[in-house]
């Protein structure tokens, strides 16, 4: 069986950078499970379908041809990467992400993936849902004000954009994922949790490979 190391957490937790580089520290794969919701989101904005029009939506990501190639989000022969990080995905992802078929849809997609390569996963329900026998399950977060404060120093380069925005943005994305019914955001089961308020990422990512050492899973270096 391969090695599936899952990174869970709210946003702007840090998730995805750390995940990035545990892979690369670890020579896995890397796999950010939230490009496939916010590939759904963008084809379901295109052609106007409503986050509750559960028969359209289904319909579209079953007829749609999804996958990866080098880590970028092909849909339908098009690289779509550069797509998925505007501020309308990032308004909307929460809701489009709640259809529990959707959901199924996308769980097979990444458990495929994941069951054949060593692999780090980042997500909200990756230990707890998609892989609940992950090798390691971590669960990591950090204060809202410390993860808006480190989305507003990314996105404040290149747009111009309100503190207060995005602190809201983070708490209303909390507030979804945490409280949705279906495969809400949690501490996995037998996760490890740390909190990366007063941490860099290279501690964080220290601790990670630490606790990786103490199971056996050997860490080549770059
Ligand atoms: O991780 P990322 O910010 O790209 O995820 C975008 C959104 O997709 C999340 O806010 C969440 O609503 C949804 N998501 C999810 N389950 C996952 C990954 C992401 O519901 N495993």
């Amino acid at each position: 069986m391969s090695i599936q190391i899952t990174i869970d957490g709210p946003a702007g937790a840090g998730k995805s950078t750390i995940a990035k580089k545990l892979a690369q520290k670890l020579k896995f794969r890397y796999l950010s499970s939230g490009l496939f919701y916010r590939g759904i989101t963008l084809e379901a904005l295109k052609y106007s379908i409503k986050p509750n029009d559960s028969d359209k939506l289904i319909f579209l990501v079953k007829n749609i041809d999804m996958h990866l190639e080098n880590n970028r989000l092909i849909i339908n022969g098009e690289d779509v990467q550069n797509k998925l990080n505007s501020e309308d995905i990032n308004k909307n992802v929460s809701s489009y992400c709640l259809n529990q078929k959707v959901r199924n849809l996308v769980t097979e997609k990444i458990r495929d993936i994941a069951n054949n390569s060593d692999i780090v996963l980042d997500g909200r329900d990756i230990g707890s849902k998609v892989l609940p026998n992950a090798t390691l399950k971590f669960y990591l977060t950090a204060s809202d004000y410390t993860r808006a404060k480190r989305r507003y120093e990314q996105l404040s380069k290149d747009m111009d954009i309100k503190f207060s925005t995005i602190l809201e943005q983070i708490r209303e994305r909390d507030e979804q994922d945490m409280n949705r019914k279906i495969d809400p955001l949690v501490v996995p089961d037998s996760a490890i949790v740390i909190n990366s308020s007063d941490m860099s990422i290279e501690e964080v990512v220290d601790k990670m490979v630490n606790y990786l050492n103490k199971l056996g899973v050997v860490i080549y270096e770059k």
